[in-house]
């Protein structure tokens, strides 16, 4: 059964202005659903969390639907899902406690290829340490990461290994589960950003030995927000700043202030959403209807789903991907910037000659949403050659379908004169 991105499609009020959305890397757009249950549990009668009045109780349901449904979708104990304001925020407020175990002369690892997200909060937390930060180089000829690289900077002083799940500039996937093998040998924790990752393939991780994943639920159809999954034992080990009066446990010690309940909910609707799409077959076995009887809880529970529906996208994408990458690399004077083995349906292209911005404002002209510039991953733009102007950047999302690439193909023939 072929994905049935017109059902997608009718989920998502924003469609009807008739653009055709590729910046979901920046940001996707977002279902009814989302946008209901944010409305509703906004207007519901909620209180502060609690468990006498009605009201408090239903805040506290909120906590431990969205801690449910991240434990589900990131493969962890719900007590290892903190949400945050971003994934910035939260790498920044969770690094300042990891910071705290360091001491002058340990080592920190960074990459080029990461979004400056999951950089600078660690160059800068090692200068406060007096820890030393080792970079690791991609090859931007491949857009590869080798772990033989990551190796290469490894030592006994190594506290932190930081990469990327995948380059929110031109896709890269680089080997997680190798990285996090390399780093736990040195006795390193092993920080993902799965920013860009998550959109694109279901998540788990147990199975990728990563110790901390981030990510943030609007980048998949969800508000904007950020999540970070680690095992709660090491979330233990970790003593953020707080006040005196707030908890200590874990992992509501590292969710400063008054919990959001409205946009909770809207990011647990978000993962349900993805659930769903279980059912709209793509890369999902005959056996996608759910309810289907006699299947057990281990294609039926909400993890199964999700898994799916994550299939389901996948297929759907890469599908979609094949039309528009043959084309886009035949069009005069385009260079495409991504080029890994690995990676999630998402092109940098630059054409010789022209502004990256020319090429976006032309085709913004005719209703095609492809923004350009560096989009926060500087050292991987510099590295490409790209100086801080960046390329054009295309990404697929599940409500993508052939009409939108059509567009933006005419579209971009009709800039380059081909
Ligand atoms: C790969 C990657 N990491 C981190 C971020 C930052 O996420 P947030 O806006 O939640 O801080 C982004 C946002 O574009 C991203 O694409």
């Amino acid at each position: 059964m072929p994905f049935d991105v017109a059902s997608v499609r009718a989920h998502f009020p924003a469609l009807a202005e008739g653009a055709a959305f590729f910046d979901g890397p920046g940001g996707s757009q977002v279902p009814d659903v989302v946008g209901r249950a944010v409305a509703d549990t906004l207007t519901s009668a909620i209180s502060n969390r609690g468990t006498v009045t009605p009201s408090e109780r239903r805040a506290d349901a909120v906590v431990a639907a969205f801690r449910s449904a991240y434990a589900d979708f990131l493969g962890v104990d719900a007590r290892g899902v903190v949400y945050g304001r971003s994934s910035t925020a939260l790498t920044y407020d969770v690094g300042r406690a990891v910071a705290k175990q360091w001491a002058p002369g340990d080592e920190v690892v960074v990459t080029r290829l990461d979004h400056d997200s999951n950089i600078r909060p660690w160059v800068q937390l090692a200068e406060a340490a007096g820890a030393t930060v080792r970079w690791v180089d991609f090859d931007p000829a491949t857009g590869e990461l080798q772990p033989d690289d990551v190796a290469a900077v490894l030592s006994e002083r190594t506290r932190l290994v930081a990469t990327t799940a995948a380059s929110n500039l031109i896709g890269t996937r680089p080997p997680v589960h190798q990285i996090a093998d390399l780093a736990h040998e040195v006795g390193a924790l092993y920080w993902v950003d799965g920013v860009h990752a998550t959109a694109h393939a279901s998540v788990d991780l147990g199975a990728l030995h990563a110790d901390v994943w981030t990510c943030s639920p609007y980048k998949f159809m969800g508000p904007h927000c950020g999540v970070l999954a680690a095992d709660p034992a090491l979330l233990e080990t970790l003593h953020p700043d707080k006040l005196l009066p707030s908890t200590d446990s874990v992992p509501e010690r590292f969710e400063l202030g008054t919990l959001p309940y409205e946009v909770m909910a809207g990011a647990t609707a978000a993962v349900d959403f993805i659930a769903s799409l279980a059912d709209l077959g793509g890369e999902a076995d005959g056996s996608a209807d759910g309810t289907a009887s006699g299947s057990s809880d281990a294609t039926t529970g909400r993890r199964a789903r999700i898994e799916r529906g994550m299939a389901a996208v996948h297929g759907h994408e890469q599908a979609l991907l094949g039309v528009l990458e043959p084309a886009l690399r035949d069009l005069p004077g385009v260079t495409v910037h991504s080029n890994a083995q690995a990676r999630t349906p998402t092109l940098l292209f630059t054409v010789e000659g022209r502004d990256p911005q020319e090429i976006r404002a032309g085709l913004a002209e005719g209703g095609v949403n492809a923004p350009a510039g560096h989009f926060y991953a500087l050292e991987c733009s510099r590295r490409l050659g790209l100086g801080d102007s960046g390329g054009v950047r295309l990404g697929l999302a599940p409500y993508t379908n052939e009409d939108d690439v059509d567009r933006l193909l005419t579209g971009l023939r009709g800039i380059l004169g081909a």
